[in-house]
């Protein structure tokens, strides 16, 4: 793992956007894999300016996304499709229709994850991965378990993950108690990841990500078996490193 510390949220951004700016520069037909949450807001303002500045171009880039509450529609304000839109897609140059984010309405959800795979796959797998982690250390919405599930597939959030989400709805009652996410398979074959993480209450989790021992009870910890990861810490969330 390469560990970049940074003295606050903003630099970090302005890391982390670099970082996915040299993917789309390098390769213009670049599959990313983007993530939602607090953490990746400065830097998508950051691809935001570097676009309309004309610096990159997202005509002919995909992106995929890594997770959905069930029972959201994308025109929900707190949906995750929802949030890509107004944090990103709607900014930029990119064409809608290669934006994927699974389907939380899915009246079959075990067909929509399979085909959700299934165009990862088809599109030849992320270059690569954008990853938040959460302070229990979960990683999208693969939450800390006895086992951990490869493909993407249902999934439960944890009591910690709905309080920490709470803060995005009006109150904690309508924080989707399921979601959608991809599995660590699918996060594990994107040919690069990148991990942003800010602020003292990650510190914890960023520790046990970079040097604990790997157990799917800390979900980040698998990262240490990927062979091309870049940690973006500031230095608060660096602390304990
Ligand atoms: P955050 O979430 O970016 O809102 O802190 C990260 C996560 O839970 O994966």
């Amino acid at each position: 793992m390469k560990i970049i510390i940074t003295k606050n949220y903003e630099e970090l951004s302005k890391v982390a956007a670099n970082e996915m700016a040299e993917t789309i520069k390098s390769n213009p037909k670049a599959i990313l894999g983007l993530a939602t949450g607090g953490s990746p807001i400065g830097m998508y303002k950051e691809l935001i300016r570097m676009n309309k500045g004309g610096e990159i171009d997202f005509s002919t880039i995909t992106t995929v996304n890594l997770d959905e509450y069930v029972g959201l529609s994308g025109e929900h304000t707190q949906s995750y499709r929802y949030f890509m839109n107004d944090n990103l897609f709607n900014h930029i140059n990119i064409d809608k229709k290669n934006t994927y984010v699974p389907n939380g309405l899915a009246e079959n959800i075990e067909a929509e994850c399979k085909n959700y795979d299934a165009k990862i796959a088809e599109l030849g797998g992320t270059d690569v991965q954008l990853l938040g982690i959460g302070n229990n250390g979960h990683i999208a919405f693969n939450e800390p378990d006895q086992e951990l599930v490869a493909g993407t597939h249902l999934t439960g959030l944890t009591e910690d993950t709905i309080k920490a989400n709470a803060r995005f709805f009006d109150s904690i009652d309508e924080v989707p108690k399921t979601a959608l996410t991809m599995g660590l398979g699918g996060i594990m074959k994107s040919k690069k990841i990148i991990v942003i993480a800010s602020g003292e209450g990650k510190a914890e989790a960023v520790k046990a990500m970079v040097n604990g021992k790997i157990s799917t009870n800390m979900p980040a910890s698998m990262l240490q078996m990927h062979r091309d990861v870049v940690v973006i810490v500031d230095e608060a969330a660096a602390k304990l490193l």
